[in-house]
């Protein structure tokens, strides 16, 4: 069995009570929290920035998978980094020079990982595959929780998983966006190693049969 992973999306947890949500995912044995920063401009909401990363850090030690949907990502890597951030995802859409904005981020030690919006053709990233540590298919049109996913997208999972075993690249591949206990267990078959969760993961406030009820989809 391959070792999949949830990282539940903070954008659904309870932000007023954000320390004791962490400390219950935590307990319920979460190891990756997903953390979606959005600047109003490449999407069209805003949520938090670095010093809530940083808040974040100084209190778990669970990987930071930072998502940046925000444009000139480059210029925030260094403050992602430095809050505290373990992965940092850029997206395709945002970067003129993706090549360098990912090596960038390795270079700082951290891991990797490029976004595809659902309207982005897998091979606008092809040239950058072998240097990622990941690829986070987006299932949604980033900017909100609680959507539905896209159907079209299967194929998109199929696609990457597809071409890693072809040319033996090491990319994870995380899916984000109205995943859902009636869906996972195909994504899990589909190749996906990541699985964002938001609004299904947090409507039911016992974590720990959450984790244990998704994991024997996965
Ligand atoms: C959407 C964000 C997601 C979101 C997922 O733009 O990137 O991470 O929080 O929420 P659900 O799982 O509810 O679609
Ligand atoms: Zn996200």
């Amino acid at each position: 069995m391959k070792n999949r992973l949830i990282a539940p999306s903070i954008l659904s947890a309870d932000f007023i009570h954000l320390g004791d949500e962490i400390k219950k995912l935590e307990e319920a044995g979460v190891t990756m929290l997903h953390l979606d920063i959005m600047d109003g401009h490449f999407v069209p909401n805003l949520t938090f920035g670095p010093p809530v990363v940083k808040q974040i850090r100084k209190f778990t030690d669970v990987v930071l998978d930072t998502h940046l949907m925000i444009e000139n990502p480059e210029q925030w890597i260094d403050t992602y980094a430095e809050a505290g951030s373990d992965i940092i995802t850029v997206h395709a859409e945002a970067c003129t020079h993706l090549h360098r904005t990912l090596n960038y981020i390795k270079q700082l030690g951290k891991k990797a990982a490029v976004s595809l919006n659902p309207s982005t053709h897998p091979l606008e990233v092809e040239y950058v595959l072998k240097y990622v540590d990941m690829v986070l298919v987006m299932s949604v049109n980033p900017g909100f929780s609680g959507q539905t996913y896209i159907a079209d997208i299967d194929k998109k999972i199929a696609y990457f998983d597809e071409l890693r075993k072809k040319e033996n690249y090491k990319y994870l591949i995380e899916v984000d966006g109205g995943v859902n206990e009636r869906n996972i267990g195909k994504l899990a078959l589909l190749g996906v190693d990541i699985f964002v969760m938001g609004s299904a993961f947090f409507k039911n406030s016992n974590y720990r049969q959450t984790v244990k009820d998704i994991r024997k989809l996965i």
